[in-house]
């Protein structure tokens, strides 16, 4: 195997839940969106024969590897950059040997809040270093990013790397893959952000702990959790909003239920509601994070009005069609 090129750049979006989030890791399915923001990442070999990552928003990262191990792995593996450099190493063929690699990310997705920064960042290394070797297909590459993902989010569902790669709407279930759901009207999303972060591996825990010694109470919210995205896909294709919101509405409930919410989430959640929303939610690991709230287009200009008026950060969500791109 020798290389294809000396630099690649590749990008991935960000994603919202609309419905499922957290059931999804208990084999139920959940519906995501990619939305148009995006973390970029340019890879380029170098002489030297190491790792560098350089990112704008933590400590760079510099190591070096061996026989497609990391040297000082104990060190590499504290630093919130580990899940990349993993990615990168899994993304270098076995029988280069002579070559360093230096990437450097660049994102406009908010961290810690909801939208799957670090899938999108995964999937994005894979591509870019794999691409320097050879032309890597989607596939492999999601696959890929969510064994690194998995490093820091264990027992992830692997729902964000798919919408990272896939881009657009899908309603995906764990280990089978997804299919594509076509939104019959334009949805007018708003994400707005609590202030508070969290981080998805404690909110899965405690989703886990709830699950042990609720067992039977569980499988209800589990199962009225997989009729909720049944019916929310549905809504979607017949463009049913009133639908979508109280589905939404109750989809959250679902969610406070289980301890995913957080009294900062549930108080945006009601003004939201309050205000005119058609049903609003947390979205992703919860605990803090994104709240995601439909709006009817004749009330989207004044509801995001009154909440940036309340100091919130209220971001317009739009769809992303495209998914992973390899410039
Ligand atoms: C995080 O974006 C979504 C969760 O369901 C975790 C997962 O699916 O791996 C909370």
């Amino acid at each position: 195997m020798s290389k294809l090129r000396s630099n690649s750049r590749a990008s991935a979006p960000a994603k919202v839940i609309l419905f499922g989030e957290h059931f999804v890791i208990y084999n139920n399915p959940a519906i995501l969106m990619s939305i148009d923001k995006r973390i970029l990442v340019n890879a380029q070999l170098i002489s030297d024969h190491g790792i560098h990552i350089l990112s704008e928003f933590q400590e760079p990262l510099r190591c070096t590897f061996s026989g497609g191990k990391l040297n000082k792995f104990d060190e590499v593996g504290k630093s919130p950059l580990f899940p990349i450099c993993d990615a990168i190493l899994r993304s270098i063929p076995d029988k280069i040997h002579d070559t360093g690699i230096e990437i450097s990310i660049e994102s406009d997705i908010p961290i810690g809040v909801g939208l799957g920064s670090s899938a999108a960042s995964c999937v994005a290394t894979v591509a870019a270093v794999g691409n320097l070797f050879r032309n890597p297909d989607r596939r492999s590459i999601c696959l890929k990013a969510m064994e690194s993902e998995a490093l820091i989010h264990k027992g992830s569902s692997g729902a964000d790397c798919f919408a990272a790669t896939y881009g657009g709407m899908i309603y995906y279930i764990k280990n089978r893959g997804f299919n594509r759901v076509k939104s019959h009207e334009k949805l007018h999303l708003l994400l707005i952000n609590t202030g508070v972060k969290h981080s998805t591996w404690s909110m899965v825990s405690k989703v886990e702990d709830f699950k042990k010694q609720n067992i039977s109470r569980f499988k209800e919210v589990c199962k009225r959790a997989y009729e909720i995205c049944d019916k929310g896909r549905a809504a979607l294709q017949s463009g049913d909003q009133e639908e979508i919101g109280i589905l939404m509405n109750e989809n959250h409930k679902l969610l406070q239920t289980v301890g995913a919410s957080h009294e900062k989430v549930d108080e945006l959640v009601e003004l939201c509601n309050k205000n005119g929303a058609l049903g609003s939610k947390l979205t992703g690991a919860g605990g803090g994070g994104s709240v995601i709230a439909l709006v009817k287009e004749r009330d989207y200009y004044r509801f995001t009005l009154e909440l940036i008026g309340r100091k919130y950060e209220a971001l317009p969500v739009t769809i992303d069609n495209i998914g992973l791109e390899i410039h």
